[in-house]
């Protein structure tokens, strides 16, 4: 018998809406397809490793030093690298932090200046265009093309991008990979086009990979620090694909000297510390966590292609190409003729999706739905969707 940590189509609405979290929370009425959290339990040797903590009898301040490496979670994060990705770092280059978005700002902030460029692949992560904007910074975009080409279903002009670097300059390249929302998955041959890019226009890469261990099989997550290491900050955490956002932790490798240089001239302090259970999690989940993530990948693998067949039936004019990453679908909608935002008329149908605006002009007549739920449960979001508001 499958355990049901394992057993991802065993959670019941009765048991998500009894959950304190704010994916089922904030939809009262509504089946929540909306943030970027499962709704399964977190993986039992994590939850194992939480429980250890808290009985051991210190919750005090650890004996790790938090800013330039040092705890069991960097160690971990830094053996994983070596071992997933063939990505060998030092330890003494990462910092540990509060969440991925932190690491972003902080970055943004120490090396950018008001008026600065930020390149940015649109449709894009609400927080990377409010981090951008709400900082006086200004988003040059890349805007994602559907291309049958595509092992994705999803291209990029980066020549065109090349070609306007020359008369528009920017400082950064600000790079969801795996991206969100689109699920596309830089290839290297992507990755080396943009690092001789960065290279030629002086960018400073800000790599938020946060959803890399969510990769599809054949598609293969390669950190483009592998190909432009010393213009890189790579930003990680395990919050996504083991389900512990609320933990609020994440590792971000800097690989660029100028950013280790402005982080050095600030006081430690303004950057926080790491929390003591968030980094007991993460090195759970890292170093011991695979199990739980190749069960929870296959089921993700299954979900996404049933959404396939779903829509399918219940909404054939809505565009979708199953992700090569996370459990993110980006719906096109357009040919429904429901306006900017049409996560308003699903959300009266019964489902909560993200709005697509919320990332950015690219994201008009489009919505976001997160599939990691039981397949009873996707279902029943679909035919929803599918079905006029009575
Ligand atoms: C691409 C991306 N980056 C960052 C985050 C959020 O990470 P954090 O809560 O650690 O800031 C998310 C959450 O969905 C995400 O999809």
């Amino acid at each position: 018998m499958t355990s049901p940590a394992f057993d991802f189509d065993s959670v019941s609405l009765e048991w998500l809406r009894a959950k304190p979290g704010a994916k089922w929370r904030r939809t009262p009425g509504a089946l929540a397809a909306w943030v970027a959290d499962m709704d399964f339990a977190p993986p039992p040797v994590v939850v194992d490793a939480l429980q250890r903590a808290a009985t051991g009898g210190d919750l005090g301040y650890p004996d790790w030093r938090h800013i330039t490496g040092g705890s069991p979670a960097t160690d971990a994060f830094v053996e994983r690298c070596a071992r997933r990705y063939g990505w060998h770092i030092d330890e003494a280059d990462t910092m540990e932090l509060n969440d991925v978005v932190q690491g972003i700002q902080i970055v943004l902030h120490l090396c950018t200046q008001p008026g600065d460029r930020v390149v940015v692949h649109t449709p894009a992560y609400p927080p990377f265009l409010h981090s951008v904007h709400d900082s006086g910074r200004e988003v040059l975009a890349v805007p994602a093309a559907r291309s049958a080409d595509s092992p994705t279903g999803w291209a990029f002009d980066h020549d065109a991008l090349d070609a306007q670097l020359n008369s528009t300059p920017a400082k950064v390249l600000l790079l969801c990979h795996p991206h969100n929302p689109t699920g596309h998955v830089f290839s290297e041959a992507e990755l080396r086009s943009l690092a001789a890019i960065a290279e030629r226009h002086r960018l400073l890469i800000i790599s938020d990979e946060i959803h890399a261990d969510l990769t599809y099989a054949p598609a293969v997550h390669l950190p483009i620090a592998l190909f432009a290491p010393q213009r890189t900050v790579t930003i990680h955490a395990a919050s996504k694909a083991f389900n512990l956002a609320g933990l609020r932790y994440a590792i971000m490798h800097i690989g660029a000297a100028e950013v280790r240089s402005a982080i050095a001239q600030v006081p430690g302090h303004l950057f926080g510390a790491a929390n003591l259970m968030g980094a007991v999690a993460a090195e759970a989940a890292w170093r011991e966590g695979d199990e739980w993530l190749a069960a929870v990948l296959a089921h993700l693998d299954r979900q996404r292609t049933l959404l396939t067949s779903l829509l399918a039936e219940h909404m054939p004019s809505v565009g979708y190409s199953p992700p090569a990453a996370t459990y993110l679908a980006w719906l096109d909608c357009r040919s429904l003729s429901w306006g900017d935002d049409p996560s308003v008329q699903f959300l009266q149908r019964g489902v909560r999706l993200s709005e697509g605006p919320n990332f950015g002009d690219e994201g008009n007549g489009c919505a976001r739905l997160n599939f990691a739920t039981s397949s009873a449960l996707l279902r029943e979001m679909v035919v929803r969707m599918g079905t006029p508001a009575g």
